[in-house]
C-alpha cells in the first residue's frame, strides 16, 4: 500500500498551473455583492454523522446571510466540501472532486492578464473569473491546511470544524474581495453553536453536544482535526430540544465523537445520563438517540437510564475496534477486554433488549491471526446487532503510523471478508429471532411500491413492511414482524394507521 497521506494533491497541480505561492488571483471573491445578488451554495458531505449535522449548521449560516442552497456545482456560486480524513479512502474523494473543479487552463492565463483561451473547464464549470468561492471544510482542511491551496489554488475557503463558528466572518471576507481565507485554529473552547440550523432530516433532529476528542487511539486523526473536546452546557442544550419540540420533532440524536464523556461546563454540571433522562422529559420528545459511546466512559448509569426512560432509545453505539488485549493496548483504547465485556454484561442484563452495535478495524500493525481470532470470538461472545467493520488505514500524525509490522494489503481485505461474513451470520439470526414480535417503528420513508413504508425501531433496526394508510410520514406504528434479513426487517402494520397524538 501507497504512503497513507498521499491523497493524490500533486495530481491536482496540472502542469503549467502557476503555484499558488506565486500569488495569482486565480479566484476572484465576487465583491461584497454574493448574498445581495442572491448569492447560491453547494454543500456535499463526505463522512461520519457529526460532519453530516455540521452541514446542516453551515447550511444555515449561509441561508441566513441569504444564500440559496443549489442541488449542482455548475449552478453554485459558493462550492464546499466538508471533507472526512479518518481513513485514507475518505480523504481522496475530496481531491478527486477538486480534481473536476480545476479551471480550464487558459483562464489561469486570463486571470494573470495573459493573452489566452478563455473557454470553460471542459470537465466541469467552474469559471475562474466569475467568482466562484471554492471551499474546503472539516477534517481534510483541517489536516492539510494552507497546502491545499498550494496544492488546488482554485480553493479559496479552507476551515476545520473548530473554526466553523468563524465562517460567517470568513464568507464575509471573501464577498468583501479577499482572495484566501482560513480558520485552521484548534485550540478554541466554544463549540460551534448558530442561531439557525437547517436540518435535513424532518424525523431526526441532530444535535452535537460535546465536540472533539481527547483520547489518544493510536490509529486516529480526530483529535488533531476536530481538537480537544469541549461540551456544551446543559442548559442550552436542554433549551435547543425544547424548541426542536416546539417545532414537531420527536426524536433526537446527541452527537459526539466520544457522547458520553460529556462534561457539562455549567455549574449544574450534569452527567452525560442526567443529560439523557432530562432530554427524554421534555414534552413531545418521544426517543432519544446518542452516538457514538466510548468504553471507558460507559457506566451503570447510562443502562439504568434506559431501562427507567422508554423515551431513551434502546440501542448503544459501543465502538470496541479489537478482541486481542495486546492490539487494543497498542490502539492505546484505554480498556482492557474484560472490562469492554463488563460492560457489555450491564446491557445483556438490562429488562429492555438493548441493540448493540460497534466499529472494528482488522489489520492494525502487528495484528497477528490469534489477535484476529480473538476479534472473531469477541463477535461471537457480543453478538452484536450492526458492526461497521475497517481495513485499519495508517493517517498522518497518528502515533501508529510508525509502527512496526504492517499488514500486508491482501491480509486486510481477507481478514475483513470473514469478519463481515461472520457479522452477518450474526445479524440474521439475532434478526430472524424477532420474527411474530410486535415494534414500535418512527415511519421516515415511503417506498416507491404501493403500501410499502420504512422506518426504525427504538433499537434502530430498519423495518420495511406494508400498510395501507395514506400518509403515515412521521408517525409511530406498531408493526408486527414477519421476516427478517441480516440487514432489516419485514413486516406489516397491525393499524391502518399508527398515528400518535
Ligand atoms: N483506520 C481504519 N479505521 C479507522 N477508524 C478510525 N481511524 C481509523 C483508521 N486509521 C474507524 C474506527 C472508528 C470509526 C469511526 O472509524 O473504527 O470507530
Ligand atoms: Fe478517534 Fe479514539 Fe477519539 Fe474515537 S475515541 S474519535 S477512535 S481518538
Amino acid at each position: 500500500m501507497g504512503k497513507s497521506f498521499d491523497i493524490g494533491l500533486e495530481r491536482l497541480t496540472g502542469a503549467g498551473l502557476p503555484s499558488a505561492s506565486e500569488g495569482v488571483p486565480y479566484i476572484e471573491a465576487s465583491r461584497g455583492d454574493t448574498a445581495a445578488a442572491g448569492g447560491t451554495f453547494y454543500l456535499e458531505t463526505f463522512g461520519c454523522q457529526m460532519n453530516e449535522h455540521d452541514s446542516e449548521k453551515v447550511a444555515g449560516v449561509l441561508l441566513a446571510r441569504g444564500y440559496k442552497q443549489v442541488e449542482t456545482p455548475e449552478a453554485a456560486k459558493v462550492i464546499l466540501y466538508n471533507t472526512c480524513s479518518i481513513r485514507e479512502k475518505a480523504a481522496q474523494k475530496v481531491f478527486s472532486r477538486l480534481g473536476e473543479l480545476r479551471p480550464f487552463e487558459g483562464q489561469l492565463a486570463a486571470a494573470k492578464g495573459l493573452e489566452g483561451d478563455t473557454r470553460l473547464n471542459p470537465r466541469k464549470v467552474v469559471n475562474a473569473g466569475g467568482g466562484k468561492i471554492i471551499g474546503v471544510l472539516g477534517c481534510v482542511a483541517q489536516q492539510e491546511g494552507q497546502e491545499i491551496f498550494e496544492r488546488a489554488p482554485w480553493v479559496s475557503l479552507v476551515c476545520g470544524s473548530a473554526s466553523y463558528r468563524k465562517l460567517p466572518q470568513l464568507i464575509a471576507e471573501l464577498e468583501a474581495g479577499n482572495r484566501r481565507v482560513t480558520g485552521l485554529d484548534i485550540d478554541t473552547d466554544e463549540t460551534f453553536e448558530t442561531e439557525i440550523t437547517r436540518r435535513d432530516n424532518p424525523f431526526r433532529a441532530y444535535l452535537t453536544i460535546i465536540e472533539g476528542c481527547d483520547k489518544a487511539c493510536s490509529y486516529c486523526v480526530v483529535p488533531f482535526t476536530r481538537g480537544p473536546e469541549r461540551s456544551r452546557a446543559s442548559a442550552s442544550i436542554l433549551q435547543e430540544v425544547r424548541q426542536l419540540a416546539d417545532m414537531g420533532y420527536t426524536e433526537i440524536q446527541l452527537l459526539g465523537q466520544t457522547v458520553n464523556s460529556y462534561a457539562d461546563p455549567s455549574a449544574r454540571k450534569m452527567r452525560f445520563s442526567d443529560l439523557l433522562v432530562a432530554t427524554a422529559e421534555i414534552p413531545g420528545i418521544r426517543r432519544v438517540r446518542f452516538t457514538t459511546s466510548h468504553p471507558r466512559d460507559f457506566g451503570k448509569d447510562i443502562v439504568d437510564a434506559i431501562e427507567d426512560y422508554p423515551a431513551i432509545c434502546e440501542h448503544v453505539h459501543l465502538p470496541v475496534q479489537s478482541g486481542s488485549p495486546a492490539v487494543l493496548r497498542a490502539m492505546a483504547r484505554t480498556y482492557t477486554r474484560e472490562e469492554y465485556l463488563e460492560k457489555i454484561a450491564l446491557m445483556k442484563s438490562a429488562k429492555r433488549s438493548i441493540g448493540i452495535t460497534t466499529d472494528i478495524i482488522v489489520g492494525f500493525p502487528g495484528e497477528t491471526e490469534g489477535d484476529f481470532q480473538e476479534t472473531l470470538s469477541l463477535m461471537d461472545a457480543v453478538q452484536y446487532d450492526g458492526a461497521f467493520c475497517f481495513k485499519y488505514s495508517p493517517r498522518p500524525n497518528t502515533p501508529s503510523l510508525t509502527m512496526i509490522d504492517a499488514i500486508p494489503e491482501e491480509e486486510k481485505s481477507r481478514r475483513l471478508a470473514i469478519l463481515l461474513e461472520r457479522q452477518r451470520e450474526i445479524q440474521r439470526s439475532r434478526n430472524e429471532k424477532l420474527v411474530g414480535d410486535l415494534l414500535e417503528v418512527l415511519v421516515d420513508g415511503k417506498s416507491k411500491r404501493e403500501n410499502q413504508w420504512s422506518g426504525h425501531t427504538s433499537s434502530n433496526r430498519v423495518v420495511n413492511f406494508s400498510s395501507h394508510a395514506e400518509n403515515i410520514l412521521g408517525d409511530y406504528v406498531q408493526v408486527k414482524v414477519t421476516g427478517a434479513t441480516p440487514n432489516s426487517l419485514i413486516g406489516e402494520a397491525l393499524t391502518g394507521t399508527g398515528a400518535q397524538p
